[in-house]
């Protein structure tokens, strides 16, 4: 997810673009850059890897002024963070300038038949070929430029571009990623989203899919693939800038767990269809090693857990999960033989990092699931599987777990596959079960006033307890995080069947515990947990995809979709998110910064 913006108008394009991309920062952050039409007749363009401050400083340096311009913040998706992948791009003859918000999943083939005519290309990006393209293309309208590329790419794109023959004109399209056009008096916008333009105008258009729109200084014009005028009807905004860079939403957290849907379809696709997580998978040859660890902390951690059930469960392997500071330490026993999977939405986490650096020198073999591209883990592991959870900006990880374990359980039937575990029939299964879970997700969060309306009651309580059996242990622990960290109400996870050796003797009357059941095997077994704890006072919460067909007082049910057991984590933990979230903001809690927390614990 990146962030674009362009202007044409009256004013200062630059100061403009430079105040939006503040405004999208939480669209991505690694790397941003401006391309203006300037005073010489051609773009001038200033791009660098950083934050934001980092091209203002450019910017001081080398500094721009023009009355059009496209700009743009980054979060790298193909080509680490550096100076030449940052946006805007421009085609090698400097005819078209292109910033993109999206990923073009063909980009691959149209970058080799572009080199095969000879064009060279200078960074490693998907976007660089959108602004190749058109050059290639450009037969001196560039509307009709947009209208060819736009048959060509696949994937989903945002864009805005400017050409040298018609500077007084942006021209922008999109597919699949978000676009607006603001209009005013001193000039006219495109964006990424609202916050960009909303110091300058409250007054919209949302761009359709394959709508183009042409903005000139006093002009806005709309028109389709077939370059037939559109009427559109703008929307005014009446969001306060803060709520709109929440998209609406009262925190980031909750917008954060609406987006899973979306981030996990493109992740899986890139996991399973024919992204770089596919074909890096198929480099990987799992016979080769004996023995599997997996290393991680907090969230990350949790996904190791699950993981564990699935791969022993597939692959019919032992597989070991640490905590990445016990691991850096331990002198573990692994060697060449050893494939160790390093988890980190951050990339930058100091204990795993560590863990990473200690398994490499004992001759394992890394392979890491990141959130981050470029990041530390990404570039020193041997394999880096990214997922697309795009900018996590609150602390407390919803979107970036579930991608991970959506790369998780792909991979767990990648290798099964490969050791000969499962039929192709077994696998073409499983993998429609993974690619089905989006819209399981989907159907949970319709149901989020329901799960508002149960964690109002639960406010009050001092600790809770999180209880499942075996994968449903697994996502009892992110549970319990979850809650703890938001909510700072003390709680912990336990497996169903351990709670009789000790623990029981804390449940008593008013307490809460939370039981996990997707398990049928397994069902009868943790409803005597229920029974055992609710006779002895406990109010119980049921949240999985058994039905309870024994309905009692003491126990409340959050019903989840019919789904494979092995994933029935990807739907509990959204169900978990959304009670930890509501109970935590029933407290007025700060959810988007707890306290005492850091997004990346880049330290000991
Ligand atoms: C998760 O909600 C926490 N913020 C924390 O446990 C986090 O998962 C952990 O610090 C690991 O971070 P990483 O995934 O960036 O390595």
């Amino acid at each position: 997810m990146c962030g674009i913006i362009g202007y044409v108008g009256k004013e200062d394009a630059v100061s403009i673009i430079v105040e939006g991309l503040k405004k999208l920062e939480y669209r991505g952050y690694d790397s941003a850059g401006i391309a203006v039409y300037g005073a010489s007749g051609f773009f001038d363009v200033v791009k660098q890897k950083g934050r934001l401050a980092s091209l203002e400083a450019g910017l001081a340096d080398n500094p721009l002024t023009a009355c059009i311009g496209i700009g743009h913040t980054r979060w790298a998706t193909h080509g680490e963070p550096s100076d030449i992948n940052s946006h805007p791009h421009v085609g090698n003859q400097s005819k078209v300038a292109v910033v993109h918000n999206g990923i073009i999943e063909n980009y691959k083939q149209l970058k080799e038949n572009l080199e095969h005519s000879g064009i060279v290309f200078s960074s490693q990006t998907d976007s660089e070929v959108i602004a190749q393209l058109a050059e290639h293309y450009y037969n001196g309208d560039i509307m009709e430029t947009v209208i060819k590329i736009s048959g060509r790419l696949e994937g989903s794109y945002a864009l805005g571009i400017m050409c040298v023959d018609e500077p007084d004109m942006l021209v922008a399209v999109k597919k699949d990623s978000p676009l607006i056009i603001g209009v005013s008096k001193n000039g006219n916008f495109i964006a990424s989203d609202v916050p960009a333009v909303l110091k300058h105008t409250n007054e919209v258009y949302y761009l359709e899919d394959r709508e183009i729109a042409v903005l000139t200084k006093d002009s806005v014009q709309f028109y389709d693939m077939d370059k037939q005028p559109i009427q559109k009807t703008p929307e005014t905004i009446t969001w306060s800038f803060d709520s709109a860079e929440k998209g609406g939403y009262e925190h980031f957290m909750l917008k954060e767990i609406m987006e899973q849907p979306k981030v996990l379809r493109d992740t899986i696709n890139s996991a399973t269809v024919s992204g770089e997580c596919k074909e890096n998978i198929e480099n990987l040859d799992i016979s080769r090693f004996n023995k599997i660890v997996i290393t991680a902390c907090g969230s990350a951690y949790n996904a190791g857990v699950v993981a564990k059930y699935v791969f022993e469960q597939l692959c019919r392997l032992s597989v070991e999960v640490e905590l990445a500071s016990e691991f850096r330490y331990k002198d573990a026993i692994i060697d060449s033989k050893t494939l160790v999977i390093l988890i980190s939405q951050s990339g930058e986490t100091a204990d795993t990092i560590a863990a990473m650096r200690e398994a490499k020198s004992k001759g394992a073999f890394t392979l890491a699931i990141v959130n981050v591209v470029g990041s530390t883990i990404a570039k020193e592991s041997d394999l880096c599987l990214y997922t697309a959870a795009g900018p996590e900006i609150a602390v407390a990880t919803t979107k970036a777990f579930s991608t991970q374990l959506a790369i998780l359980y792909a991979l767990a039937v990648r290798f099964a596959t490969s050791l000969g575990k499962l039929s192709s029939e077994t696998e073409n299964e499983l993998l429609c079960e993974i690619k089905a879970l989006p819209e399981k997700v989907t159907e949970i969060l319709k149901h989020i006033d329901s799960i508002q309306k149960v964690a109002s009651s639960y406010v009050g309580y001092k600790s809770i307890f999180f209880i499942g059996r075996n994968i449903d242990y697994a996502i009892a622990l992110e549970g319990s995080l979850k809650l703890k960290e938001i909510s700072y109400i003390h709680s912990e996870a336990y497996a169903g069947g351990e709670l009789k050796h000790g623990t029981i003797s804390l449940i008593e009357e008013n307490t809460l515990v939370v039981a996990i059941a997707n398990c049928e095997r397994l069902y009868g077994k943790i409803m005597s947990n229920v029974e055992q704890v609710a006779s002895r006072g406990a109010s119980v919460l049921l949240i999985g995809s058994c039905k309870n067909d024994e309905p009692d007082e003491r126990v409340s049910s959050i019903v989840l979709p019919d789904v494979h057991e092995l994933f029935s984590p990807s739907l509990s933990v959204v169900a978990l998110q959304l009670l930890s979230y509501y109970v935590a903001a029933n407290k007025g809690l700060d959810i988007d910064k707890p306290r005492n927390l850091a997004k990346s614990v880049t330290v000991e």
